[in-house]
């Protein structure tokens, strides 16, 4: 069912507001590698259920909408966005009705399934680091280099208002922990990284250590 992956992927997992975004976004930048957010991916299509009105525990109409979508992409300063009938929905996915119905409309099978196609296509291409929730455990499991970036609840909802966002954090994390179809779990090798006391440089100068134990190699 897979295709070959061809390009390294470095899998970036872990809960809400953990701080996966900042992290990814700056080793991609400095191993010049392509930063892609899976997050995104799943919030793009849940504004775009809620934009039509559809209600989000319709599962049957949530994939009709899947198969009628036209799904595309944009390399932008070193990220892979995805485009739904040709628009970056980049400014609508910190929507507070995204927050409240992304973890819903992510349980739906055939959402899950295009989102996984469109990851492994871009692996294809490119070196990518992508975060998310399953990339280590299912996406790209297979990939060496996994991390899972991890904080306390509290610094998780610190971190969170500081960006003026509301979101139930707590909320979606049980939700996504407690899902059938790839449930936020710790991948078995993956590497655990606690950084509730720890700045966006040092998580990541920690993850580049780790790589290279692992004899990642790290060009120029
Ligand atoms: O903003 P935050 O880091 O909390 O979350 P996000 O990465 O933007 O992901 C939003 C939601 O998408 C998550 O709460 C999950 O429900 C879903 N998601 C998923 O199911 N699988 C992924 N690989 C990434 C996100």
């Amino acid at each position: 069912m897979e295709s070959a992956q061809r390009h390294r992927v470095i899998a970036i997992d872990g809960p809400a507001a953990s701080g996966k975004s900042s992290v990814a976004r700056e080793l991609a930048q400095r191993l010049h590698f392509v930063y892609v957010n899976s997050g995104a991916m799943y919030r793009a299509v849940t504004w775009s259920v809620l934009q039509r009105g559809i209600n989000p525990t319709d599962k049957s109409r949530i994939a009709q909408l899947i198969a009628t979508l036209k799904f595309g992409c944009e390399l932008k300063d070193g990220e892979l966005r995805l485009l739904i009938d040709d628009v970056d929905l980049t400014p609508q996915l910190h929507e507070d009705r995204v927050n409240g119905e992304v973890s819903r409309v992510s349980t739906v099978p055939e959402v899950r399934q295009v989102i996984f196609n469109r990851l492994r296509d871009y692996a294809n291409k490119y070196d990518l680091v992508v975060e998310g929730r399953d990339i280590g455990s299912v996406v790209f499991s297979e990939t060496p280099f996994k991390f899972y970036i991890d904080a306390s609840p509290e610094v998780r909802a610190q971190r969170r208002a500081a960006q003026g966002h509301r979101d139930q954090i707590a909320r979606r994390d049980r939700a996504d922990s407690s899902r059938s179809a790839s449930p936020l779990i710790v991948a078995e090798d993956a590497d655990v990284i606690e950084t509730s006391h720890l700045t966006v440089d040092q998580v990541v100068d920690e993850i580049m250590k780790r790589l290279r134990k692992k004899n990642f190699r790290v060009a120029g």
